[in-house]
């Protein structure tokens, strides 16, 4: 087999674009992930980003280019698969939270389950409510919690199939700088268990914590370069 660099992406895409009827979102976008990878997205408002989310979880079908994931061209080989795609790649965690009011916490966690048809064992279940540390608080409900434990009760129902790819829309957006803080610890310990993240965001806290960081401005990305070390000072001359 081949031993390219594209081989070790662990997605990809080419001249993605998309359009709602002639208003064009996104132009041409080129974007990759490697395995093990936290990717921040920055940009203004409205420029496209949770739309490029959407596409990269499986949820919108761009109108041109390719989107790869391991190596299969999702919007092509998983179309009539779109759902398996996402529970077996992807963890979604919406802007919103976009928990249910009348579900206790742990039942938002379980949620999926009931519609997925997988299998959820007890015993992880309870695993990752304590690693998220919502343990105590899994019979409370959503009107009952802050919002920090409402961003870890969507990061559980994210995570409870195990997936390669965290996609995070703003997570980190209505949080005070603490919660902020815990959160950022969380996904950094969920990179190093080896899951990759690609979070949209307008913390700089996140954006200095990820390996690379891309722009979205005029319906593209850009990827920021890293900071130049200093220039030498004068006296060293
Ligand atoms: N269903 C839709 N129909 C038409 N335009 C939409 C729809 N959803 C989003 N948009 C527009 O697409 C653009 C990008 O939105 P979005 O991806 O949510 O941006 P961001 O996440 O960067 O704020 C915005 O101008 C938004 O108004
Ligand atoms: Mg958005």
């Amino acid at each position: 087999m081949k031993s390219t660099i594209e081989n070790q992406v662990l997605l990809e895409t080419k001249e993605l674009s998309f359009h709602y009827g002639k208003k064009i979102i996104l132009d041409n976008v080129n974007f990759h992930v490697y395995p093990g990878e936290m990717v921040a997205i920055v940009g203004e408002s409205g420029s496209g980003k949770s739309t490029l989310l959407y596409i990269l979880g499986g949820f919108l079908k761009p109108q041109s280019g390719s989107y790869t994931f391991l190596g299969k061209k999702v919007y092509k080989t998983f179309l009539s698969h779109l759902g398996s795609f996402r529970r077996r790649h992807i963890g979604f965690l919406f802007q919103d939270f976009r928990l249910l009011p009348f579900l206790s916490v742990e039942q938002n966690i379980r949620f999926p389950v009931l519609f997925g048809g997988m299998e959820l064992k007890r015993e992880r279940l309870h695993a990752l409510m304590e690693s998220l540390g919502i343990f105590h608080r899994r019979k409370a409900f959503p009107s009952e919690i802050s919002g920090g434990e409402m961003q870890r009760t969507g990061l559980g129902r994210a995570l409870l199939s195990s997936p390669q790819l965290l996609l995070l829309d703003e997570p980190t957006g209505n949080l005070d700088e603490a919660t902020e803080k815990e959160i950022l610890s969380l996904l950094l310990k969920l990179k190093e268990q080896g899951i990759s993240l690609v979070c949209v965001t307008h913390s700089s806290t996140i954006r200095k914590a990820s390996d690379r960081v891309y722009r979205m401005k005029g319906h593209s990305l850009t990827e920021e370069l890293p900071k130049a070390p200093r220039k030498k000072g004068a006296q060293q001359l």
